[in-house]
């Protein structure tokens, strides 16, 4: 196979949903259609368990889990399909953010009875920002749930984005009879059973009266209105409305009873995208080049606490990757090579020796990579899209004991260079604030700094309400600003100016009063 069937033939793509609408139980049938696991129960859902929010050894155990189910590849027909998992606990949702740059589609999973929910409306948000295309998933059918087209009307106005469903349920809960799979001209009858795949029959006239034979007369009458409404409402696919994230196809089914997912699963790598080009600052870069390129989304650390042992995630957005090969680590200007490189087949870790545009490698590290870096076969250039968001929460971090005052720094620059938060420093006292979304990570981040740098913190409480980054194409302007709200300046990671309003009101006002100033609310602008 040449490059460009290797780029062509994959599929790099995550699911997204709130907690418990379905996402781990969608992974694990998905890999048993790919031969990648044979038994049901064999995916461990990374969730960290909502009793336990703050049990460390919890959270600790469960970055062991969750860096084996990372990344899970298998083939399928002739497909190579990448599913990048992404942490359930929505205190993590930054990671979520950043493996949504290394996508190029997503599923997103609803359950039928809740609806559209906060969380997936928060990632829909990300997946609009990029354009991203997706296929929504309304699972759980063989419960009673909300109306479909109350459904389909919830998804268009709460993701913002029009629907097409390609499949159409056929009642629901304890009646649920099956799907009609619009895409297909077929009839799915449901008969509830874990482990195996329901019947399908090609049906491609509904007007046939064999559909009484199969599904009795009311649920016929009621499929044939259904549709109709369906061809009247909704205009016919239209893949390149998909491709440009404008228009999302739904599929309904039931992950639990295998059910739907194998019609979701065909549609998905007939018309999901391979690897799409990747905007550099330099340049766009297209997958199909030959010379490789790939960037740093995550990093798992401290593999083993003792030796500062990571592994970084890069994607690889062009050419193709060899062991052993130098390659370009462009902010440290170096080259590098490496030894053994990692690819992810269903649960395993392999050594591998070449990836393709669109496969994430891990590769071993200790302390070299940041969030963000590009590496390249020789090229300068830098990879764009992994923005910072607003955090929510804010506390200053200060010193506990200071006999390890450089143990400190260390430790939070390298913890904030992996992406577990983000570091302010106020320009005016010199205090150090620390941003996260969640109070969890502050936990994790004092967990951490104590038992892999040995440095100890403390956090004190500071009255916040968001940090945005400014900007304005006039300088006099920009520092006038900065002078104004002295008292509110910091500096992030990289030397941006930032502002910090303590309350909703302060930021309005400011805004109103700088109109000439740009507020943003993700590093990338
Ligand atoms: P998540 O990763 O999105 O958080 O969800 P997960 O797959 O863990 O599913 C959450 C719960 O919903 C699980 O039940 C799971 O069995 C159930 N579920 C998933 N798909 C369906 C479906 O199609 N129909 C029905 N009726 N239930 C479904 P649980 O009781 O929380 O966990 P478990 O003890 O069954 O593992």
């Amino acid at each position: 196979m040449d490059l460009s069937e290797e780029i062509n033939r994959r599929r790099t793509f995550a699911i997204i949903s709130h907690p418990d609408a379905g996402k781990t139980t969608l992974t694990e049938k998905l890999l048993l259609f790919g031969g990648a696991i044979h038994v049901a129960g064999a995916v461990k859902s990374n969730k960290i368990k909502k009793t336990a929010t703050s049990d460390w050894m919890e959270i600790e155990k469960q970055r062991g889990i969750s860096v084996a189910t990372s990344v899970m590849g298998f083939e399928y027909k002739d497909y190579k399909i990448n599913i990048l998992d992404t942490p359930g606990h929505q205190d993590f949702a930054e990671d979520t953010f950043r493996t949504l740059t290394a996508v190029d589609s997503v599923i997103i999973v609803i359950d039928c009875a809740k609806g559209v929910e906060m969380q997936t409306r928060r990632l829909m948000q990300v997946c609009r920002m990029r354009k991203t295309p997706v296929m929504v998933f309304i699972n759980k059918m063989d419960r009673e749930g909300k109306d479909p087209f109350d459904l389909l009307d919830e998804v268009e106005s709460e993701l913002q984005i029009k629907v097409r469903p390609l499949s159409w349920p056929i009642s629901m809960g304890m009646s649920f009879k099956g799907v009609y799979n619009i895409h297909q001209e077929s009839l799915n009858l449901y008969t509830p059973n874990k482990q195996t795949v329901s019947e399908t029959i090609a049906f491609g006239d509904l007007n046939d009266p064999e559909l009484e034979n199969f599904i009795g007369q009311k649920d016929a009458a009621k499929l044939r209105d259904d549709l109709e409404l369906i061809e009247g409402v909704y205009a016919p696919f239209d893949k390149q409305a998909y491709l440009a994230g404008e228009l999302a196809p739904v599929f309904f089914g039931s992950a639990l009873n295998t059910f739907g997912v194998k019609e979701l699963l065909d549609c998905f790598v007939e018309i999901a995208p391979s690897p799409r080009p990747v905007e550099t600052l330099e340049r766009t870069v297209d997958p199909h080049e030959d010379a490789f390129s790939g960037f740093v989304f995550k990093i798992h650390a401290n593999m083993d606490p003792n030796h500062r042992s990571c592994i970084a995630f890069v994607k690889i957005c062009s050419g193709k990757f060899e062991r052993n090969v130098n390659y370009k680590h462009v902010r440290q200007g170096k080259m590098m090579k490496f030894s053994a490189p990692t690819c992810f087949m269903a649960q395993k870790k392999e050594t591998v020796d070449e990836a393709y545009a669109g496969d994430i490698v891990g590769l071993p590290d200790t302390g070299n990579f940041k969030i963000g870096d590009s590496l390249t076969a020789g090229e300068t250039i830098h990879f764009k899209g992994l923005p910072s968001f607003s955090p929510e929460m804010f506390k200053y971090i200060e010193n506990a004991d200071p006999m390890k005052q450089k143990q400190l720094q260390k430790g939070i620059d390298q913890l904030m260079d992996e992406g577990v938060a983000q570091l302010f420093v106020n320009q005016f006292n010199g205090r150090k604030i620390i941003g996260t979304v969640g109070q969890l990570q502050f936990e994790v981040i004092q967990y951490r700094l104590l038992h892999e740098y040995g440095a100890q913190c403390r956090w004190e409480p500071i009255h916040l309400y968001k940090a945005c980054w400014i900007e304005s194409d006039d300088p006099a302007e920009l520092e006038n600003f900065k002078k104004r709200k002295y008292q509110y300046m910091a500096l992030d990671k990289e030397g941006r100016d930032v502002f910090l309003a303590d309350s909703a009101y302060v930021l309005q006002m400011a805004q109103s009063d700088f109109e000439k100033i740009r507020f943003h609310f993700s590093s990338e602008f």
